[in-house]
């Protein structure tokens, strides 16, 4: 890929793919997984995600995988990790599951599916949330992405379209969309330059096209937070489109400054997040510790934690 290849900066805020853009047909969903209904829920590079209304009140969410060439067994393999990843901040992998749909067989991920909608459905450009929620969305997400991390696996697209916000509130994010996070990293900013809208959140080693480790999810949350305190992001605002070039130079100079009213010592936590240098950034448990530092002094985890330093630098 050329480093001239040029990423669109405002694509963060059109993420949801409008629904009748669906491959797969409603009615031969609901079908192929024995459920009463099936409603889009959204569609990317892989596969469209369903939600499958199963006639008693709940719901789950199929992630139904589109490339042929993905069988239910790769998939087993690539999950593995999330089967142990037991978080609440973490979507629960129910199953996996294999299908005939549209024509083919076809591998699927079966979720719970979390009420309340991702995070874009409660951002507005340029509106800013309040810094007390920020931190308790902050701690939420890298609990999740401490667990994750735990058991080896990178998330690798975090952005708010893969942040559910259970029931609404802020204080209970969950990481969606997995599983595919190993196979998506390098091979789709070439395959898949529709994949663009994430590029916004990627860290400068991923623009770099080196392989995402555990600091380029840092880095993710970082401009999640950051665009929340401001409703701007960090780098790019003003610029239509930039070169990775440019992107990585944008990066190299450092965050625009966040809102007076946040505070000095979270503005510098997010500053951390978004250093260039990988290795700068933190583990997700430590970020855990330092948010919870912000909360105030009622958290449980903090002293535990704090027994478990030496980690800051995994990968
Ligand atoms: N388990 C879930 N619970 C609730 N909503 C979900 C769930 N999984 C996905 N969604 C919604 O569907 C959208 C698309 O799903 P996602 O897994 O991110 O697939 P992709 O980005 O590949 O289309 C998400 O942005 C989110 O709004
Ligand atoms: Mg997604």
């Amino acid at each position: 890929m050329s480093n001239d290849f040029v990423m669109s900066t405002s694509s963060y805020r059109t993420e949801l793919t409008a629904s009748d853009d669906f491959e797969l047909d409603a009615g031969e969903v609901a079908a192929a997984f024995c459920v009463q209904a099936a409603t889009p829920l959204g569609r990317g590079a892989f596969g469209e995600t369903w939600r499958l209304d199963l006639g008693d009140g709940s719901y789950t969410a199929a992630k139904v995988i589109m490339s042929p060439t993905y069988s239910r067994a790769r998939l087993d393999r690539e999950v593995e990790g999330l089967r142990r990843a037991d978080s609440p901040h973490v979507v629960k992998l129910i199953d996996t599951a294999s299908i005939d749909v549209g024509g083919a067989t076809r591998a699927a991920l079966v979720f719970e599916f979390v009420p309340g909608g991702d995070a874009t459905t409660r951002l507005t450009p340029g509106a800013q949330v309040d810094p007390g929620d920020v931190v308790r969305f902050g701690s939420g997400i890298m609990a999740g992405l401490a667990t994750l991390h735990s058991v080896d696996t990178v998330h690798r697209d975090i952005k708010p379209a893969n942040i559910a916000v259970r029931n609404g509130d802020w204080g209970q994010p969950v990481l969606l969309d997995l599983g595919l996070a190993r196979v998506l990293d390098r091979e789709s900013i070439t395959s898949y330059p529709a994949l663009m809208g994430t590029v916004p959140f990627m860290a400068p080693e991923q623009l770099r096209q080196e392989r995402a480790r555990k600091a380029a999810d840092i880095f993710a949350v970082g401009v999640v937070l950051h665009l929340m305190l401001a409703g701007t992001h960090p780098f790019y605002e003003g610029h239509d489109t930039l070169t990775f070039t440019e992107a990585i130079s944008l990066i190299n100079a450092g965050p625009a400054s966040l809102p007076e009213h946040v505070s000095a010592d979270l503005a510098a936590l997010v500053r951390r997040f978004l250093l260039p240098d990988e290795s700068e950034r933190g583990s997700a448990r430590r970020a855990c510790r330092d948010l919870a530092h912000l909360e105030g002094a009622d958290s449980a985890t903090t002293s535990t934690d704090r027994e478990q330093q030496g980690d800051d630098h995994e990968r």
